[in-house]
């Protein structure tokens, strides 16, 4: 039942906004989260990453991977099989009864811990004084006006549009439509190599489409580390993913049932011809509906909300969390930002590590890194040792038939401290978090070097890698 006063309202339940909603409730708050998506037909929490983001193109991911391995790499173990037919339909659904079951799973715990989740949207009227003043829109269009002590904006994300490609939901989507062709198209273009494009290409090319994939940028992955994004690449093109650096997409059309996409490479303009494009060009921070005039939040020039490092605004009482506010727009962030807030309402020290966010891109291999790149430490003026080693010569990974990729850590040569470490390669999406744990526990290579790692195991490569930052490599 809702209530006119809470001590704490979250405006979005995303991965950020529920967490930070159950964490409240947790700590004595009395809570309400209010969430106005609607997916498929019912009210849903879990945001953008339950419902179109990290689930459910996990799930295409692993339904793929598992069709491409049945089709190409049963046959050097001696394990024949019959026909291998995909059926996207049964796929598709597979996939919505996993997101399914997960935000429903979330409106358990809102439910378990006495979180009140309010179905529509939510509008923060005043921020300014000490009792708050949100505005709560139900989907039947009920007003009402709520207070609390404390107020969490958690709007998240959405796609960026592109003047030049238009999506119609069709024949141009983002990536929430790339979550839902019904079979894989005969040609795909995406414009956009990040993140989205190399997981939901990866996706269709597994199941047929050939794809062709457009960067604006000059080089591939420049967020990765140079050498790991050489690698990456360099796997991905072997795999069929047609990645084309530098090149601008300058127009794509709907003529005839099939885009027409027009490139600018270097001055040179052409044209070529897909089923379907996905355009992921990148995320903008939300907040359309979210702030009444007047209400006193301070944005930044890139429409995000202004925050410290604690989360918090502008105004006492008033935090913002997630996609919403500077910083990766990474699930894992968002949960962590939110916990923060709600623990330092409580008063508590509570301060999130901004420096060990790890990112993955679950690709197969998947590419995975943690702290500084080689470049980024240089940049900061650190005299950098690097240490890799190739999973070529790793055991475990030939074992699994998955010898390739590459390992690299980044240290700073005078002090030995671990500053960076950074994968392609089998299971570089788990394998990363050793990175994470040596960087916040602040350890030098030596202590890695110094550590007894499991044979035979990926892991290993870890501990080849930091031998190698010092010459003393064994396999290499
Ligand atoms: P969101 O998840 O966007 O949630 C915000 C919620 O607030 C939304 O549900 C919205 O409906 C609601 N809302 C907004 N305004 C209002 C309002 N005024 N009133 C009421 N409700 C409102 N990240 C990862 O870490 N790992 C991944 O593997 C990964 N994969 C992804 C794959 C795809 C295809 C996409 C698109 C994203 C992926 N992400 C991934 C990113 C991840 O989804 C986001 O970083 C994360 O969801 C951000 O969480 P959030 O809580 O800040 O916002
Ligand atoms: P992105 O920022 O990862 O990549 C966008 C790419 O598009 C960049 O390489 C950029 O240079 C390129 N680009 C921009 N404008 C262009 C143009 N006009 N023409 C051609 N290329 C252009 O953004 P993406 O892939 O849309 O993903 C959005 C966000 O969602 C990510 O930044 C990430 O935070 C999150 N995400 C995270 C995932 C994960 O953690 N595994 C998976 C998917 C999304």
């Amino acid at each position: 039942m809702m209530k006119n006063s809470y001590d704490l309202v979250v405006i979005g339940g995303g991965p950020g906004g529920y967490e930070a909603a159950i964490r409240a409730a947790q700590l004595g708050f009395s809570t309400a989260c209010i969430e106005k998506r609607i997916h498929k037909g019912e009210p849903a929490l879990g945001g953008t990453c339950l419902n179109v983001g990290c689930i459910p193109s996990k799930a295409l991911l692993d339904s793929s991977h598992r069709y491409e391995a049945t089709r190409h790499e049963l046959a050097e173990h001696g394990i024949t099989t019959g026909d291998v037919a995909i059926d996207v339909a049964k796929m598709l659904e597979r996939k919505d009864s996993i997101v399914k079951g997960l935000t429903a799973g979330v409106a358990g715990l809102l439910k378990g811990n006495g979180v009140d989740w309010l179905q529509g949207v939510g509008t923060l009227l005043d921020g300014k004084s000490a009792e708050k003043q949100v505005k709560f829109t139900a989907h039947d269009g009920t007003e009402t006006t709520i207070t609390a002590k404390y107020v969490i904006l958690a709007a998240g994300s959405v796609p960026i549009e592109i003047p030049v490609a238009k999506t119609d939901g069709e024949f141009i989507v983002d990536s929430t439509g790339a979550l839902e062709f019904s079979e894989a198209p005969k040609r795909l273009g995406v414009i956009g190599a990040g993140v989205i494009g190399l997981e939901l290409g990866s996706v269709w090319r597994r199941l047929g489409s050939e794809v062709v994939v457009y960067e604006a940028m000059p080089e591939f992955l420049a967020v990765a580390d140079k050498d790991i994004a050489k690698e990456a690449g360099k796997l991905l093109k072997k795999q069929g993913l047609d990645i084309r650096v530098d090149t601008k997409v300058t127009g794509a059309e709907v003529v005839g049932g099939e885009v027409v996409v027009t490139t600018d490479v270097k001055g040179e303009t052409k044209t070529e011809t897909f089923d379907k494009l996905i355009v992921c060009v990148g995320r903008r921070a939300y907040s359309e509906g979210l702030l009444a005039d007047g209400c006193g939040i301070e944005l930044t020039e890139r429409g995000l909300v202004a925050v410290d490092d604690q989360c918090k605004t502008n105004l006492d009482g008033v935090y913002a969390i997630g996609d919403l506010v500077r910083g990766p727009m990474l699930a894992h962030k968002a949960m962590e930002e939110g916990m923060m807030a709600v623990e330092r309402i409580h008063g508590e020290k509570a301060q999130v590590n901004y420096d060990t966010i790890i990112s993955v891109i679950y690709t197969h291999p998947e590419i995975a890194w943690v702290g500084l790149t080689e470049e980024q430490a240089r940049a900061r003026g650190h005299e950098v040792k690097t240490g890799s080693f190739n999973l070529s010569a790793n055991g475990r990974a030939l074992a699994q038939g998955e010898g390739v990729g590459v390992i690299k850590v980044v240290a700073d040569a005078k002090t030995d401290r671990l500053l960076g470490l950074h994968m392609v390669g089998a299971g570089a999406g788990d394998i990363v978090h050793q990175g994470m744990i040596a960087l916040e526990f602040v350890s030098s290579v030596e202590d890695l070097q110094l550590m007894t790692f499991a044979h035979p195991t990926v892991s290993e490569a870890v501990h080849e890698a930091v031998l190698s930052a010092d010459g003393r490599a064994i396999h290499a």
